[in-house]
């Protein structure tokens, strides 16, 4: 199975990335380390995780050990919402360059198609009126500079990504999501597949003990797949997500896990089991959330 697909540029993507989100400094660096000594060559990062510092170190030591070099490791980072401004989209990879120690991303993205302004913090007052064109013409002037060898997006939905594709000149190369079990984006995923566009899964494992719904881990048909497999649940949920197409982000400080994470290559999900994965009661975020999401989408932001 696909340890790497194929980006719109040409270029490889590891099937498997470590994600970054909600991993605090102090704990990021050492499981970007675990991570990569395990054999992880591609570490999903943003700006806004406010972590890209400290994994910056993590990777300065692996490249200083010779475990790897830059070049045999994807990183991708991701656009905040504060930074849409056609003359901050620079200034912002310029700053994540910097605190990753590297003078290249192999992905930007564009982490939300919502804009706040400039140095406020994530609340609803704090959004104002987005230009993704102007923005996206931001992003490809990077792609051209070389700093940012893949250009695209994350929280787009189809009808987003459509009016992107009808003024972009370099289209996005993935779009980053929530995909998992019970939330699985086969309407996205059909359409982006029809793009030539890649899907990237973040909350790969339905992110446990989060605000997220439907206990990816606990479902019958992962838990008995995994039974009938002798894999864990987690290695079940990531070898869906792979066998839809599907790049996947688990994130993990534990290095069993992330070692455990990894092993989703040598053994498929037979024909007879997948079916079932498509009967599963589609639900993504909790209460309080849908109520976030429905607001945005109200204001049509999202
Ligand atoms: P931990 O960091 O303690 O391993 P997601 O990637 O869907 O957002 O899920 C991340 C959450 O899932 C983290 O809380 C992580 O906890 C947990 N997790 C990661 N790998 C596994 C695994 N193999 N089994 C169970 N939980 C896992």
């Amino acid at each position: 199975m696909a340890r790497h697909f194929v980006l719109n540029t040409g270029a490889e993507i590891p099937s498997v990335g470590l994600g970054t989100w909600q991993v605090e400094p102090g704990v990021v660096g050492n499981a970007v380390y675990a991570a990569v000594k395990a054999g992880y060559r591609h570490i999903d990062c943003a700006q806004a995780y406010a972590n890209e510092n400290e994994i910056g170190f993590a990777l300065k030591k692996v490249f200083d050990e010779g475990v790897i070099k830059r070049q045999d490791i994807f990183i991708t980072s991701k656009l905040w919402c504060t930074n849409h401004a056609p003359e901050d989209v620079p200034v912002a990879l310029d700053n994540t360059l910097h605190d990753l120690q590297t003078d290249y991303v192999d992905l930007y993205l564009v982490h939300w198609p919502i804009r706040m302004k400039k140095g406020a913090g994530f609340g609803g007052e704090n959004v104002i009126p987005s230009d993704i064109p102007a923005t996206w013409a931001a992003m490809e002037k990077l792609h051209e500079s070389g700093k940012a060898r893949a250009i695209g997006v994350s929280n787009f939905s189809s009808k987003k990504l459509e009016d992107l594709l009808a003024v972009a000149r370099v289209p996005p190369a993935v779009d980053q999501v929530e995909c998992h079990p019970v939330w699985q984006q086969t309407k996205l995923r059909e359409f982006c597949s029809s793009k030539g566009i890649l899907l990237c899964a973040y909350s790969p494992l339905g992110s446990p003990g989060t605000f997220k719904a439907g206990n990816v881990l606990a479902h019958p048909v992962v838990v008995s797949t995994a039974e009938k497999l002798g894999k864990t649940p987690a290695q079940v949920a990531l070898r869906w997500g792979i066998q839809m197409g599907n790049i996947v982000l688990p994130k993990s400080t534990h290095e069993e896990r992330i070692k455990k994470n990894l092993d989703v290559y040598d053994w498929p999900i037979p024909e007879d089991l997948l079916v079932k994965f498509s009967e599963i009661e589609q639900a993504s975020w909790k209460p309080g959330i849908i109520c976030f999401r429905n607001r945005l989408s109200e204001l049509k932001l999202c």
